[in-house]
This record gives structure tokens, sequence and C-alpha cells, in this order.
């Protein structure tokens, strides 16, 4: 006779198998080629919590580092509840980037939707991107440094970091936050009531992404809520401003302007949405990506005595070859006499690891060295490092 004992054994040998199946499954993802070697980590969750382990800008995340050490330069992971292989070798990125728009697209995981808004076309395809690009250049190319920015900049940190200078130490990084944020603002919006302006300005300095850095401690949750809450507040403001210049008609040279002309082309990629959107991460991504370079390159010239005594020698050679002493430094010095200065910066901008991550879907099975990347499901971060282990 088969006793309760058998039949409870029986189911439970079941689920085990059950769940053994399901582990294997989920490390082993189905695939019609080779994966590559890696572990998907906890089921769901993957390896997120590690993946957030804090890094410095200028150096591999450690997360990447573990893996490229035990796995070699392409991996597979779990991120974010997307199966993903994280390629750090050269000659896959560069193939994933031929293949743009063929077999690869921009894919992100959601949580980068949610921070960024459903609406960010950034996340969008490759042909977007080179569209947003030409845009944006309007705003922050070569042709507005020349005119326009390399003045202001100038004379901004003439009057703004000298003071700051002469009291002992400051934060270069916080110092240029706020001056790329003052000089973007009315570039972007230029007719905001001077109040408006502020409550613009506080609130896309309570834009960070100091919760990315400590994604699962117990303050994170808030921060993210006090994010989500400046990023709200910011697109109340500029959707309002968007809403009003339509009403009145009137043509102020701002993007916000461009963002309208290119709203009433036909067959326009934006909406109030996305023309709102991004406008809004370009006042974020300008404040970031400037004030991390800026304070970084200062952070490296500072360990490298050499390389400042000679930034100084050029520098003060321009001086002296300058008739009016009191003009502030022009296009033409900073593109025929500053060779060794723009060598610092192209080498900072190499160290600096900018953008550390790329992430692209899979359209459809893919080849490349052998290894299979498929759309049923298995994204791919492709990783631009320039430093190498
Ligand atoms: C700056 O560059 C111009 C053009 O190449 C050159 O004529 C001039 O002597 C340079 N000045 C200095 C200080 O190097």
């Amino acid at each position: 006779m088969i006793s309760m004992w058998d039949v409870a054994m029986f189911i439970l040998a079941l689920v085990v198998v059950r769940i053994s199946h399901w582990l294997y499954r989920w490390s082993n993802p189905k695939c019609n080629g080779k994966l590559p070697p890696g572990s998907m980590g906890f089921p769901i969750i993957g390896e997120t919590v590690d993946f957030f382990r804090p890094s410095a800008f200028n150096e591999i995340s450690p997360f990447i580092k573990k893996r490229m050490i035990r796995y070699g330069p392409l991996f597979r992971t779990s991120i974010f509840g997307s199966k993903t292989v994280v390629s750090t070798d050269p000659d896959v990125n560069f193939n994933i980037f031929r293949e743009e728009s063929t077999s690869f697209e921009a894919g992100y995981p959601d949580i980068f939707v949610k921070v960024f808004g459903k609406d960010n076309l950034f996340l969008q395809g490759v042909n977007v991107h080179k569209y947003l690009k030409k845009l944006t250049m309007q705003l922050i190319g070569p042709e507005t440094l020349k005119q326009t920015m390399i003045g202001y900049i100038d004379k901004a940190i003439h009057d703004h970091f000298r003071l700051k200078a002469s009291q002992g130490s400051f934060d270069v990084r916080k110092g240029v936050e706020d001056l790329v944020v003052a000089y973007m603002t009315p570039k972007l919006i230029s007719d905001l009531k001077p109040e408006t302006q502020s409550k613009l300005i506080d609130n896309l300095h309570g834009f960070t992404f100091d919760w990315f850095q400590s994604f699962f401690s117990l303050s994170t949750r808030k921060a993210l809520v006090k994010v989500l809450k400046s990023r709200g507040e910011v697109i109340k403001l500029m959707k309002d401003a968007l809403r009003k210049r339509k009403e009145s008609r009137e043509k102020p040279g701002d993007f916000l302007n461009t963002m309208l002309e290119e709203m009433e082309k036909e067959g326009s990629i934006f909406d109030q949405g996305s023309a709102v959107n991004l406008i809004f991460i370009l006042s974020v991504a300008t404040r970031e990506g400037i004030s991390i370079f800026t304070a970084l390159t200062v952070k490296f010239i500072s360990k490298n005595p050499k390389v400042l005594a000679e930034l100084k020698r050029e520098h003060k050679a321009i001086l002296e070859n300058r008739k009016d002493k009191e003009a502030g430094l022009s296009w033409e010095e900073y593109r025929h006499n500053m060779t060794f200065t723009n060598m610092v910066i192209n080498e900072s901008l190499r160290m600096l690891n900018s953008t550390p991550f790329l992430f692209r879907k899979a359209v459809h099975d893919i080849e490349i060295k052998g290894k299979i990347y498929n759309s049923g499901g298995l994204d791919c971060g492709g990783c631009t490092f320039s430093g190498s282990l």
C-alpha cells in the first residue's frame, strides 16, 4: 500500500526536479548556438545587485572587471531582469555598431525608461539618434562654441572661479554644474520669468544620479522618489513654457523655438512629450557630462606636475602674444595655439570612460566571432571601455 509518506516524497521529488529544471533553464537560456560563459545569478534579480557596486568614473566597474578576469572579454549575465551579454571586446563592439539598425537596435532596460521618461527619443533607434545629434549640434556644436559659448564660458570662469580659487579650496564639479545650468537654461528656454527660471534651475539640480551608485541601499528609494519628483516639476515647467510659446507665436532664437518648428514639420517624430523630454535630457546630460569631465581633468592634472607646467607655459605664451591684454580667449587661440591643452583634453576624455555602457538589443539571431546573439530576449550590453586590464 502506498503510504502518505511516499506520496509526499513523490510530490517533493517532482517539485525539486521542476525547480532544478527551472534553475538550469534560467542559467542556460535556450540558444541556437554557443552562448558566452558567465552566470545568470539569482533567478529574477540576476546579478543586478553586483552590477550596482560603486566605482569611480575613471575605472572599470568591479562588476565588469571581476567577470572579465573570470570569463574573458565576453560574458553572459542577467541585469535589470534582462538576459544580457556583456561585450568588452573591441571587435565585437565594432561589429555591433556596424550592424546597428540591421541586426541590433537600442534597447534600454525598464529602469532607464522610468528615470528618463518613456518619451525619451534617445532610447530609440539609430536613425533617430543621428537626427537628434544634428538637432542638438545647433545648441552645443562647434559653430555655437565658436560664436557664443567660448566667450561666455571664458568670462564666467574668470568671474566665478577666480573668487572661489582665492578661498582656498572649492568643489570643481559643483562649481561647473552651476555654471553649465546657468548657461544652458536660458539657451534652451529664453523667455522664462526670473522666478520660473530659478524654480526650473532648482529642480534641475534636484535631478541627480547619486542614487544610481547605491541602488539597493535604504536611502535609495527616498532619493529616487525625490529625483522623480524633481523630474516631474521640470517637465511641468517646460510643458507650460512650450504651451505659452505656442500661443504667443513669438520666435526668440532658443532651443524651445527649434523644437516647436520641428514639431510642426510634416511627419515630425516629435510630439509635445518627446520634445519637452529632449530639452530636459539635454539640460541634464550637458550638466553631468561637463561637470564630471572637468572635475576629473583637474584631478588628473593635479597628479601630473609636468603636465601642469606645460599647460601653464602654453597659456602664458598666448597671453604674452595678445595685443589687447584685456581680451578674452579667442577662437583662433583655442584652435591654433592650444595644441598641448587639446591633447590633455583628449587624453582625459579617453581616460574618463564617460559612457560605461551602451545597451543594444539583437533584432534577430546573429553570429559574431562564433557566438550567437539571439532575439529571444538576449540583450547585448556593449561596453565601450577605453582602458584595458
Ligand atoms: C598662434 O598661432 C598662430 C597661427 O598658427 C601663430 O601665427 C602664432 O604665432 C601663435 N601664437 C603663439 C603664442 O603660439
